[in-house]
């Protein structure tokens, strides 16, 4: 009796002991090996979503790999869903998830995606960015330095043109306001962590954040609403023509000396406009989808397009298969891309509209501007209100632009 006793114990003992000794796997389980195999793959090669799942393969690769707990709690072949194949569909979106949180993003637990946009966000956006703009600033400086302030040639006459009338200059500040503001705010949302947080400490970063954050989300409406009404208020004289090719061919006059004939806006300002017009709607849009989290995707149908367009082919296709969050971080790198070209643009329009030309500023600030430089810089446009103010027929009538008023 004793003797089986102890052949009982030795057997309960003894197998589970061979097993832990010998170099026993059982099959299909993972080894240091593989694991370590899999990440130097990772580490030597393309680390996109899409590259690294094909590597790893998605939920169907995971029902073969069969890899997970087996029914009598073992690690081995299940032929089910493994641990592995679970977050892998978690991870890719792949598996049918339910959640109670409604919302489109809400059974997406993991998304790659995520670090690349972030680090696409705090590298090359901020790099290219911060480096457009400064050496926008550069370029316009060194411009300056050479060229100095545009003047008047010919000499005053003492009388001015009425350029732009109240409405006019209402819909431009409104948007000249707007837009410095969310740009100021955008960059701070941008650098603030980095450029404020070190000098400032958390406790100045926190208030500073949440005033910020809520003035770029709510200015952006007067920006709309300024920009519609800039584009009604202006579309007509900015469609190009003839006079626009001439002003381009000699630069504006600008190097050659000399003044070229132009009409309301010559084909820089067109220029502007429409770079003010199509950069601000895009701007708005990506806006407007950033504002409203996930109602507003934008990329899976335009990649659509441009696919379909040929364009896509050029980056070797865009995808059209993006998770909500996807959407997003899209949105956001596109709308800083946007604001970072845009903001440039406006740096060299500030410039020529203020310190850079002699008698410019005067067209926004007062809505009249002096005859001579009216000549020299729009003259067929000039030539056009000077005849209507002399018109007998129009003094007889008593409109606003017939009584010339003297330049202060
Ligand atoms: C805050 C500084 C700004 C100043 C001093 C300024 C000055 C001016 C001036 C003087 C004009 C009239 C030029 C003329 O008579 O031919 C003008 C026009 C215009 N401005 Fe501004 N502006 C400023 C900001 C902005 C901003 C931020 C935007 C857009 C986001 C903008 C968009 C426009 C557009 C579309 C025009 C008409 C086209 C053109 O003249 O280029 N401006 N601005």
């Amino acid at each position: 009796m004793i003797r089986a006793l102890l052949l009982l114990f030795t057997l309960a003992f003894a197998v589970p002991a061979a097993a832990q000794d010998s170099d026993f796997v059982p099959a299909g389980t993972q080894t240091v090996e593989d694991i370590m195999a899999r990440q130097r793959a990772l580490a030597d090669g393309d680390e996109s979503v899409r590259a690294v799942r094909d590597r790893q393969g998605g939920p169907d690769e995971a029902v073969a790999d069969g890899i997970g707990l087996t029914a009598d709690g073992t690690m081995g072949q299940t032929n089910d869903w493994s641990d592995p194949g679970i977050w892998r569909g978690v991870r890719y979106d792949d598996l049918d998830m339910r959640s109670q949180i409604r919302g489109p993003a809400a059974t997406t637990l993991i998304q790659t995606g995520g670090m690349e946009w972030l680090e696409r966000r705090a590298g090359p956006l901020r790099v290219w960015g911060g480096g457009l703009l400064f050496f926008t600033l550069v370029a316009l400086g060194i411009f300056f330095l050479l060229r100095g302030r545009i003047r008047i040639d010919g000499p005053r006459t003492g009388r001015t043109l009425v350029r732009f009338r109240v409405y006019e200059r209402f819909a431009h500040w409104l948007l000249a306001g707007s837009f410095l503001a969310l740009a100021v705010t955008g960059l701070l949302v941008l650098f603030g962590r980095i450029a404020i947080i070190p000098i400032f400490g958390h406790e100045v970063w926190g208030p500073v954040a949440i005033v910020t954050k809520w003035v770029h989300n709510n200015i952006s409406w007067a920006f709309m609403l300024a920009l519609v009404m800039v584009f009604v208020l202006w579309v007509l004289q900015n469609i190009p023509d003839r006079s626009d090719w001439q002003w381009l061919k000699r630069a504006g006059g600008i190097f050659g000396g000399g003044h070229v004939p132009a009409k309301k806006f010559n084909a820089g300002q067109k220029a502007i406009f429409w770079a003010v017009i199509i950069l601000g709607a895009s701007l708005s849009v990506s806006g407007l989808s950033l504002l409203f989290p996930f109602e507003m995707p934008l990329f899976a149908s335009t990649f659509t397009h441009l696919n379909d367009w040929g364009i896509g082919g050029l980056f070797g296709g865009l995808p059209t298969d993006l998770a909500p969050q996807e959407e997003m971080q899209l949105s956001q790198l596109w709308h800083g891309i946007v604001a970072f070209v845009m903001i440039a643009i406006i740096f060299a329009h500030i410039y020529l509209g203020s310190i850079g030309m002699e008698g410019a500023y005067d067209a926004m600030g007062k809505g009249r501007v002096e005859e001579q430089w009216a000549r020299e810089h729009h003259s067929i446009w000039a030539d056009k209100v000077m005849a209507e103010r002399d018109d007998p027929r129009r003094k007889q009538t008593g409109s606003p632009d017939a009584n010339p008023t003297p330049a202060e």
